[in-house]
């Protein structure tokens, strides 16, 4: 587990504003020698965070950052969010601000984690989530549901609707759909969704609700990415995308989203998944624990599940991994 001290969390506050700043003036803020500034800077580069060193301007963040601001959130939440949020963590470093809810008790409601680094943030079927420090947002919020979990079905296709009206909110208007819960631009990820089941009690789910959004993804961090991939920034052509702004309109859209999945299941969100689909009518082969399906994407159901039309006839899939062939077929969606 990455570790920092006050010190070096203190550095990356001073550097967040992407100025230069010589090692003279940095060691007078942090009050120590300009030696020490420099041992300070090092553990930063774990953290995929790069740092120019000019001679004779000093040290600058390669680009600057808007730190993520609890404070600010919290205020700016509706007061409909606020009454189901309990507790509100923003972290500098975690492993997984999935895995940091769960320690906190299986059986909570409404607390929410931020955090600026995931040294192993968790993608779904066991894959890696690309976390470097100050970049995207990492989101992960618990809560209660009045019902046991064969009634969530079609949850985390509700959270992704919910993650693209947010983003819709704030200016990106074309983003879609993939089954079964990730966010895509011209067929570049730009989010997903994980969600995790933390206790069942009578009548009643504990679930732990974690969402990646790339935001001005580091350049070095591309290469580690698997798959086309893309950032908020690049869809802005490079312009700022406040962090703090979408985490406020993120946390109202899917506590909204919640509260309405609770009461009414997946029903309201059905239309509106159908019109964000990006598989729907598309070739596609679907890999589950090793066996493949082939097929023509036909939507999904009012459950959530995917439907798939084969040779053999209409299939619905419940979890399993899905990629586009590009062969020719009819459009009924
Ligand atoms: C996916 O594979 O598409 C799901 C990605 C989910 C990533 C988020 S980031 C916040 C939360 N914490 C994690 O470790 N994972 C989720």
């Amino acid at each position: 587990m990455v570790s920092l001290s006050p010190k070096s969390l203190q550095l990356i506050d001073i550097l967040a504003d992407g100025r230069f700043y010589s090692g003279a003036v940095l060691g007078e803020k942090l009050g120590v020698t300009r030696g020490a500034v420099w041992k300070l800077l090092k553990p930063l580069q774990d953290l995929d965070l790069e740092i120019h060193a000019v001679r004779g301007k000093g040290y600058q963040l390669s680009m600057a950052m808007e730190l993520l601001d609890g404070q600010f959130i919290l205020g700016a939440l509706s007061s409909a969010s606020r009454v189901n949020v309990s507790k509100i963590d923003v972290l500098s470093l975690v492993d997984s601000t999935n895995e940091y809810l769960k320690r906190q008790s299986p059986k909570k409601s409404g607390q929410l984690c931020l955090a600026e680094f995931q040294s192993h943030g968790k993608g779904r079927r066991g894959r890696n989530w690309v976390s470097p420090f100050g970049a995207n947002l990492y989101l992960s919020m618990s809560w209660r549901f009045n019902k046991g979990i064969a009634g969530i079905n079609g949850l985390s296709a509700a959270v992704a609707l919910c993650l693209v009206e947010a983003l819709e909110q704030v200016g990106f208007k074309q983003i879609v759909l993939k089954w079964p819960n990730d966010l895509f631009w011209e067929n570049r990820k730009l989010g997903g969704v994980l969600i995790e089941i933390t206790a069942e009690v009578v009548d009643s789910c504990f679930v732990i609700i974690g969402m990646g959004i790339n935001v001005r993804m580091p350049v070095a961090a591309w290469r580690t990415i698997d798959q086309p991939a893309v950032d908020l920034a690049t869809l802005r052509h490079g312009g700022h995308v406040s962090r703090n702004q979408l985490a406020v309109r993120i946390i109202n859209q899917l506590i909204k989203g919640l509260i309405l999945f609770d009461q009414q299941g997946f029903t309201p969100f059905y239309p509106l998944w159908l019109s964000r689909d990006m598989l729907c009518d598309q070739a596609v082969t679907v890999e589950n624990a090793g066996v493949l399906i082939q097929g023509i994407a036909r939507g999904i159901d009012q459950n959530g599940a995917l439907l798939i039309e084969t040779t053999q006839g209409r299939h619905k899939i419940v979890s399993g991994e899905v990629s586009i062939r590009s062969v020719s077929h009819d459009t009924v969606c």
